[in-house]
């Protein structure tokens, strides 16, 4: 063997064992150690906490250090939380790329949930904006617990007081996906025809809502169960799956938001207008190494070579966008939709039951 191969045989053996190496590394999950201790006489709350990556029966509704609120920080009661798919991806580590930020074999955070909405319990000094007593929604990471502690110039809003705790818990992430998704990915005008496939679902719901409150023409895509729930929520028209595929019919569309991501992209653009836009949402998540990854990475791909958009959103949390939904939602135009109610120390089940992807609107939790 001349040296030059010697070298490349040996440069090609250490890249394998670098990416079994690192395989091995990104997938393995370490058992879950005991609790946190709490140092004697700090407040505590309840938490659900996951101390390892699993599935739902790792979870533990346990005591935890109440957080305090820092400078321009607002303590929150939490009455409600939401559940959103995201939730199930920290909880699991999967697609085991995003433990690149999430934690290399146990989560970096044991806290879990993003969702809240409650009413301010203390203000941190300079807080302007809140009071104890005021009503609000909001998102923060490790919202399933009784308190949490948001940045006053973060994803906090006041309460619109025509929705309960449960409602307004409800839409921070979903609402704010579906806005984002039509209105900055699709662009949406008065009069686009609009599809929303997984129109059933905690961000299909609100947006077939928020595109009507735009002035769209929607279809709405569901199964059989759900066409009537569509319908209600003001779809002009309304594609079971079960009966029809939408990528094979005669209508075409201005705007596509797919919340499934169940077809190629290749079938999709037939029934998009030559100048039409196609924002990809979610994904299926069975790959449990790159989830809906890859179909991101097709999407910018195929807008190259095609006079159509295909986008990815990536939706962003922040107060102002909260307010246009606020605005929406006091306007009467959109209303959550909840599916089921459990309690704060029944999460595991609730995320069991929003992994099965049957949801029908929201997933909440609420204390007694
Ligand atoms: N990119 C982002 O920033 C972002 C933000 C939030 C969520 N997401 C992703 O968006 C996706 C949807 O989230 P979600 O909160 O709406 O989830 P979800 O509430 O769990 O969605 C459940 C709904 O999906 C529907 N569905 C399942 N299979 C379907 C199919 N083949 N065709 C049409 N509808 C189908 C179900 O309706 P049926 O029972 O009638 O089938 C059910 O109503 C998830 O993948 C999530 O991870 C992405």
């Amino acid at each position: 063997m001349t040296r030059t191969k010697k070298i490349v045989g040996a440069v090609a053996l250490l890249l394998v064992a670098g990416i079994a190496a690192l395989a091995v590394a990104i997938s393995r999950n370490a058992p879950c150690g005991p609790s946190v201790p709490i140092a004697p006489g700090v407040a505590t709350m309840k938490a659900i906490v996951h101390p390892c990556y699993g599935k739902a029966d790792v979870l533990r509704y346990e005591d935890v250090a109440v957080p305090q609120p820092g400078d321009r920080e607002v303590l929150v009661e939490v009455r409600a939380v939401a559940l959103n798919p995201l939730d199930w991806h920290y909880l699991t580590g999967t697609p085991y790329v995003m433990r690149l930020d999430s934690g290399l074999g146990r989560p970096r955070s044991d806290r879990l949930g993003v969702d809240f909405a409650g009413v301010v319990a203390a203000v941190g000094p300079g807080v302007t904006r809140f009071k104890p007593g005021d009503e609000v929604l909001g998102s923060r990471f490790g919202a399933f617990a009784e308190y949490a502690v948001v940045a006053e110039d973060r994803a906090l809003v006041p309460k619109p007081s025509r929705l309960s705790f449960e409602q307004a818990a409800a839409v921070p992430v979903a609402a704010i996906t579906a806005l984002q998704g039509l209105r900055d990915k699709g662009r949406v005008k008065a009069g686009d025809k609009v599809l929303i496939n997984g129109a059933s679902g905690g961000v299909g719901t609100f947006a077939v809502q928020i595109a009507k409150a735009l002035g769209a023409e929607v279809t709405g895509v569901c199964s059989t169960r759900n066409v009537e729930l569509v319908r209600s929520l003001g779809a002009d028209h309304v594609i079971d799956y079960k009966q029809d595929d939408f990528t094979r019919g005669d209508r075409r569309y201005d705007v596509i938001i797919d919340n499934v991501g169940n077809h190629p992209l290749r079938a999709v653009r037939r029934v998009l207008e030559p100048d039409g836009t196609y924002v990809m949402i979610g994904g299926p998540k069975d790959d449990r190494w790159l989830g809906p990854v890859l179909g991101f990475l097709k999407a910018p791909l195929m807008s190259l070579v095609s006079s159509q958009r295909f986008e990815v959103l990536l939706a962003g949390m922040n107060a102002a966008d909260l307010g246009v939904l606020n605005s929406m939602i006091e306007a009467g135009q959109v209303t959550p939709v909840i599916d089921r109610t459990y309690a704060l120390q029944d999460i595991p089940a609730a995320i069991d039951y929003l992994e099965t992807q049957r949801a029908r609107g929201k997933v909440v939790a609420a204390r007694p």
